[in-house]
């Protein structure tokens, strides 16, 4: 089997890690930001899933096999991509799920994620119930009249909100779940490639807006990593020479290309708004290329057709070599380091005092 080696790179991504990590320590492990907020998918659900009645649950094992409290509804052996950057931002504890939330604990944030979920409702439909992006906005009003009782009146609700970072992934189920499955999603089979990304582009920007329109300013937008390398998209479709299947990843692309300038409009056009554009996509594969020798093809679990672990069977023993834990979701190591880029990403952008001793290369 292979193991990773000693690439510099990856070093250089270790000690980045842990510098960052350190620097939070010797701070008093303060809180970098009042309040956190996810929405997104499975990438980013940390149980909202539990309880609806969908194929994509997490909440058994081996899911979690690495994780303190077992598994939880993260699609991981261990933690989450959320978890770590919580922990890198000061905090405490991991940011709640909204179908567990409960009293004061909102103050501290939310995380609306469902793995399914799309910019689209229709996404994911296939395979059950999830919690759209407008569904995960509607639930985030309902967190926001709650905070009134906390905070006291709208405006100081509001103040705070303005504070509070907002992490949004949406887009990759749009693609996988739906767009490359015209049989299962007829709705959008006749649009072109280009108007489909457009299409989301336009659904995606009235939810941004409505967003801000509810007070987050500092907001990072993950753009679309390349789907078409993951196993479950690799099962589907044959692999082009470079193990990817290659036309997904040029679709994925059309949006992307277009989110930045979104990013950009929002901007230029909504007051106070600091919103940023994640390259998730680079941030993966130069990550994967520093660990080349991973195993890359093959899913730690056993899984599913639907993709997922099969419940109950033992996973891989050497899970730090392995990229994908099942068919969609990277494994706890991965989920670390792409944790620490979203993290410079979001303090160079954000909170440039925090970083002024850094090193940024
Ligand atoms: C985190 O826990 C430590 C130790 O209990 C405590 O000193 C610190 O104030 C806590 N930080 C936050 C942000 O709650
Ligand atoms: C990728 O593979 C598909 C299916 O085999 C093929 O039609 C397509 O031309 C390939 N694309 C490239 C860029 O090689
Ligand atoms: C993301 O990063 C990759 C690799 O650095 C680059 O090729 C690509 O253009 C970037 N995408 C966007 C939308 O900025």
């Amino acid at each position: 089997m292979a193991r990773i080696n000693t690439n510099p790179k990856l070093v250089a991504i270790f000690i980045i890690y842990f510098f960052m990590t350190s620097h939070v320590f010797t701070h008093g492990a303060q809180q970098q930001v009042p309040c956190l907020f996810f929405f997104g998918a499975s990438l980013t659900d940390n149980g909202n899933n539990n309880m609806l009645n969908t194929v994509l649950k997490s909440n058994y094992p081996p899911y979690g096999i690495d994780f303190f409290a077992g598994p939880t509804g993260r699609f991981s052996n261990g933690r989450n991509t959320p978890d770590f950057i919580t922990q890198l931002l000061g905090f405490n504890n991991s940011i709640p799920p909204f179908a567990t939330a409960t009293g004061s604990a909102i103050a501290k944030g939310v995380n609306y994620a469902s793995a399914g979920a799309g910019i689209l409702d229709d996404t994911s439909r296939a395979l059950g119930d999830r919690i759209s992006m407008n569904r995960q906005l509607s639930n985030h009003q309902t967190t926001i009249s709650g905070m009134s009782s906390l905070l006291g009146p709208s405006t100081q609700v509001q103040d705070y909100l303005n504070k509070c970072l907002y992490i949004v992934e949406m887009g990759s189920n749009d693609y996988v779940n739906n767009y490359i499955q015209p049989q299962n999603y007829p709705e959008t089979a006749s649009l072109t490639p280009d108007q489909f990304a457009a299409l989301l582009i336009q659904q995606y920007t009235t939810q941004l807006n409505a967003l801000y329109t509810g007070g987050a300013r500092k907001v990072a937008i993950y753009g679309v990593p390349p789907v078409g390398c993951i196993p479950q998209v690799r099962a589907m479709f044959p692999a082009n020479a470079s193990g990817c299947v290659d036309y997904v990843n040029k679709y994925t692309q059309l949006f992307n290309r277009r989110l930045k300038p979104l990013v950009d409009n929002l901007n230029a056009n909504l007051p106070g708004a600091k919103f940023i554009y994640i390259n998730m996509s680079g941030i993966l594969i130069s990550i994967i290329a520093s660990i080349g020798a991973s195993v890359f093809g093959t899913p730690c679990c056993a899984v599913s057709s639907a993709g997922v672990c099969v419940p109950n069977q033992a996973p891989c023993k050497n899970r730090d070599l392995y990229v994908f834990f099942d068919n969609y979701h990277t494994t706890e190591i991965i989920d670390r380091l792409v944790a620490a880029r979203v993290y410079i990403s979001i303090l160079t952008t954000h909170y440039p005092s925090e970083i002024k001793n850094l090193d940024q290369q």
